[in-house]
């Protein structure tokens, strides 16, 4: 099942495995990708969809050395020329957008501009500046009225952007702790308006910011990707069901492209959120060992997803898909250079020759 095609939205997908969002910091100061990013995701077009590396919607949103913008023209002129590349290998590609929100640093912020959240709780964790040095995280400053729609205008602005660049849609990233996250999660929320102090409110700027984006460029051209009850980045999310079930329920009938959800075993809630979605499931299993083949294939099977997202292995072999399909050994991933920016751990490993 791997290798069927899939609808997704208003295209088609060669296949059911797709390129899971994966920062690699190669972008310069200005959020410029480098020529070497049209290399490496045209290199990796075999997969069914990219979605892209995380790229912030506005200079506020970074909160990592070298991620990429999609909120100037340079940037756009480059992503085109990533897309234009994508397309012509056969391949689909959607940019993944983030605003980091307490995760980053105010070497990042533009003049005037501050490290925001949901409430002004600090991650109990270091965090990089803009020249590479890990800090304590700093305590956010809490977004007024005025900030979160600000935000969710910049969101709507790089989608439309992402989508002129040539992007067949955006991936809203709503998991791993960022903004969208600490408005989700109880321990990073701890507003009394509209937007915390129940499941309902906690879900409403991801409603909001959905319904932007979706008026803007389509709701078909949207995704969401959410980790309930992950920890990464210091949260607190467990036992934080009936807010995903919420939120399910909030956006369901905007009938975006699909939902990604992040998760290592399955548990009730994740029935749940699959029982209720009615357009494209896609899962994500990763952060232990690599997502294997043969474990891949019996969820498609079991009907618990649609699509399934692959990470780490797409970095080592970028013809994962041919090797798979020829059963070709793959080759190991080499961590040390996941980060590190130059070509070398990025455009450097081979497809195979059969
Ligand atoms: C180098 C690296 C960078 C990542 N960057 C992102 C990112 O920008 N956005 C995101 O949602 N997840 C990111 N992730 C998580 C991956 O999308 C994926 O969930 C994770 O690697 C687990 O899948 P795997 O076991 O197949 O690698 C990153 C993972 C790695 C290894």
């Amino acid at each position: 099942m791997l290798f069927e095609p899939w609808r997704l939205g208003r295209i088609e997908l060669a296949n059911r495995v797709v390129m899971a969002p994966m920062t690699r910091n190669r972008a310069d100061r200005a959020g410029v990708l480098p020529d070497s990013a049209v290399t490496y995701y045209q290199q990796r077009a075999g997969a069914g969809l990219i979605v892209s590396e995380a790229a912030q919607p506005s200079a506020a949103g970074q909160g990592y050395p070298g991620t990429p913008g999609v909120h100037d023209d340079r940037q756009e002129a480059q992503w085109a020329k990533v897309t234009d590349a994508v397309h012509a290998s056969g391949g689909k590609i959607f940019c993944q957008l983030m605003h980091t929100g307490r995760m980053s640093h105010e070497s990042f912020m533009p003049p005037g501009a501050k490290v925001v959240a949901p409430s002004p709780i600090r991650a109990e964790i270091e965090v990089e500046t803009i020249d590479r040095v890990m800090v304590p995280a700093p305590v956010p400053t809490e977004l007024d009225q005025d900030g979160i729609d600000g935000i969710i205008r910049d969101f709507a602005d790089a989608s439309e952007r992402a989508v002129r660049a040539g992007m067949d849609g955006v991936e809203i990233h709503g998991a791993n702790g960022y903004l969208p996250h600490q408005f989700l999660s109880p321990g990073t929320n701890h507003r009394t308006d509209a937007y915390g102090g129940s499941p309902e409110a906690r879900s409403l700027f991801v409603v909001e910011l959905l319904r932007a984006v979706c008026d803007r460029i389509g709701h078909d051209r949207v995704g969401l990707r959410i980790s309930p009850g992950g920890q990464f980045n210091d949260m607190a999310d467990k036992g934080n069901d009936e807010t995903y079930l919420s939120l399910i329920d909030q956006i369901d009938e905007l009938r975006i492209a699909y939902l990604h959800t992040l998760r290592r075993r399955s548990t009730p809630l994740h029935e749940q959120l699959r029982g209720r979605w009615s357009t494209t499931y896609m899962l994500n299993t990763g952060f232990h060992g690599p997502s294997e083949r043969e474990d891949l294939e019996p969820l498609l099977e079991a009907g618990q997803a649609d699509l399934v997202s692959v990470g780490r292995l797409f970095i080592s072999n970028p013809d994962l898909l041919e090797r798979w399909r020829h059963g070709i050994e793959r080759v190991e991933w080499d961590e040390s250079t996941f980060y590190t920016g130059g070509d070398t751990g990025y455009i450097d490993y081979p497809a195979v020759q059969h």
